[in-house]
């Protein structure tokens, strides 16, 4: 059994990696809204990645950063701090995570983290500046922490299409729009949390003790297939 810390593991992904992983692991969530998840693996606590001390841990082999932004706007009205937060709750809070679970997960026979990116760091895209900057962090922290802490930490990322979760309810907003985002994908879908959580289920297990550094387009085929 694995102890693994998930912040973020209350809603969209980061709650179906959780019901995913929890049945033969022990999970501390991280969030700032409690829910009324429970199991004798589960504990929660309140939290909020952007101000708060990250909570002292006694053992650790997996750390997940689920926390992160989509926020679309053409460049005339992205504004500085917009550029900031989302650069704050992508890169920063992350890297203030595995800066405080590092020497645990050293520690640990099997330790990994994983992030999450996005597919607009690879496909341009209007209105995704400030998330595709922010993401572009995250990936190059992924490649250059897998080559610093190998042999002992893994670090990998999963770089998602659109999925429906609460983040992208706010685009996702009506049937027509959903119709348009599916013909847009080349495999014809929107992605699905409970994908995803079986992607970080893997990245996470000792199936992938070989994978580190690397950052897994989960697109439906809208960055590697000409439509
Ligand atoms: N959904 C998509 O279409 C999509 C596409 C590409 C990439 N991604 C990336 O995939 C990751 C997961 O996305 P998602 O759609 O599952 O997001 P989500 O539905 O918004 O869930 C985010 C989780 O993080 C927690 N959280 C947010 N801000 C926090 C903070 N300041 N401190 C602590 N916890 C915080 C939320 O709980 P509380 O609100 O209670 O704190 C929630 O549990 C993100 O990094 C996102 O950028 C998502």
């Amino acid at each position: 059994m694995k102890n693994i810390i998930v912040i973020g593991g209350t809603k969209g992904i980061g709650k179906s990696i959780v019901e995913d992983l929890v049945g033969q692991n022990k999970i501390i969530c991280l969030s700032r809204n409690k829910t009324d998840f429970e199991h004798k693996n589960y504990k929660h606590y309140v939290f909020d990645a952007l101000t708060d001390e990250y909570p002292e841990a006694n053992d650790l082999d997996c750390l997940i950063y689920c926390p992160g932004s989509i926020n679309l706007k053409p460049i005339s009205t992205l504004s500085i701090e917009d550029f900031k937060n989302d650069f704050e709750i992508n890169v920063i809070g992350a890297i203030r995570a595995i800066k405080k679970y590092l020497p645990l997960l050293k520690k640990s026979a099997s330790a990994s983290i994983l992030l999450f990116s996005t597919v607009a760091t690879k496909l341009g895209m209007p209105y995704h500046a400030s998330v595709s900057v922010a993401k572009s962090g995250v990936d190059g922290l992924v490649k250059t922490l897998g080559s610093e802490l190998a042999p002992n930490v893994r670090i990998n990322a999963i770089a998602p299409t659109i999925t429906n979760t609460d983040l992208a309810s706010k685009i996702l907003r009506n049937e027509k729009i959903v119709e348009n985002i599916v013909e847009r994908h080349p495999l014809k879908k929107i992605l699905s949390s409970k994908e995803v959580a079986k992607m970080a289920s893997f990245l996470t297990s000792e199936h992938a003790s070989s994978i580190s550094g690397q950052i897994f387009n989960m697109d439906a085929g809208i960055v590697t297939f000409k439509s």
